[in-house]
């Protein structure tokens, strides 16, 4: 696979080359991706089930945002399409959506096109967003985003920074750390993964990358191994990041719950209180 170069931040070290690879596999993955494809394969868009929860998580975030803010400003981090930009936008607060790939935004610009000045849209990567610490946002917001950042740590670290006193943290649709997943609900993802993935062509390629992984074999150059770089690693802790927070004075709640691209399976593993995905709220709280 060819890489394609961008400029390399001060201080290159090992996880910046690696998150600007991962970066450029989003960006090449993505401006290929029809809209249509990348919905098949986003539970937290497919399934009404889900969109309900994260629309009552939305209004949570943003009615703790006006208690504190009379026009509550939110940064979107990997924007993508829009799904959740424009929640925001109709709730009335001022959005900053940033997102690497311009076909992503593209969309995102028609749909959200009405909002005029309310809404800003940056091509860049989130990296050098969070260079800019002068602006201050109420609500830092990801969706089905940070599985896709190496350093996803060190990102949180730098999104801190940019929050406003009482400003919130809010991550939705991430896979759990898979060693803290009960077994039976793994095997049980995994299946539901199966069946969905086989009518999606490259069976036999997705087969080798499987096995490949699974003796511990990650390519640095090859897309697949870097788009949804913890979803084919080992989840993301869910935990770490909840300790991070609680020790920086935040207040955190981690919501756990069930997804899967598979249209006959989710229902099924919702109903059985199975859970693999999570969503993450923390809120500053000012220290006196
Ligand atoms: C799974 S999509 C999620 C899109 C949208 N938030 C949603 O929920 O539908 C992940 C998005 O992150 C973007 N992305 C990945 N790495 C990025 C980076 N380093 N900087 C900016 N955007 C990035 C991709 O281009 C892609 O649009």
């Amino acid at each position: 696979m060819i890489v394609k170069e961008m400029p390399a931040p001060k201080g290159d070290r090992m996880d910046e080359r690696i998150n600007r690879i991962a970066a450029l596999a989003n960006d090449l993955t993505y401006n290929a991706e029809a809209t249509k494809t990348y919905i098949d394969g986003a539970p937290h868009i497919k399934h009404a089930s889900l969109r309900t929860l994260y629309g009552k998580l939305v209004v949570q975030v943003f009615d703790d945002a006006k208690k504190h803010a009379n026009l509550p400003k939110v940064l979107d981090l990997g924007a993508g399409e829009g799904s959740v930009t424009l929640p925001f936008l109709e709730l009335g607060a001022k959005v900053v959506a940033v997102d690497i790939s311009n076909g992503q935004l593209d969309a995102l610009r028609v749909k959200c096109e009405r909002f005029g000045d309310m809404l800003e849209v940056r091509c860049e990567d989130i990296n050098i967003t969070l260079k800019h610490k002068s602006a201050k946002y109420d609500i830092v917001v990801l969706n089905s985003f940070l599985h896709h950042v190496p350093d996803y740590m060190g990102m949180i670290k730098e999104i801190v920074t940019v929050l406003s006193p009482y400003g919130q943290f809010f991550s939705f649709q991430d896979p759990l750390r898979y060693d803290t997943v009960g077994k039976a609900t793994m095997t049980f993802s995994q299946l539901a993964y199966f069946s969905w993935r086989v009518f999606r062509g490259d069976v036999l390629g997705g087969i080798k990358r499987r096995i490949r992984r699974a003796r511990g074999i990650y390519l640095e150059d090859v897309l697949h191994d870097n788009v949804e770089y913890h979803v084919i690693r080992n989840g993301v802790d869910q935990e770490d990041i909840c300790e991070f927070f609680r020790e920086h004075d935040f207040d955190c709640r981690v919501v756990p719950y069930f997804s899967t691209q598979s249209r006959l399976f989710q229902p099924i593993g919702a109903l059985v209180g199975m859970k693999n995905t999570f969503a993450i709220i923390a809120q500053k709280q000012p220290v006196n």
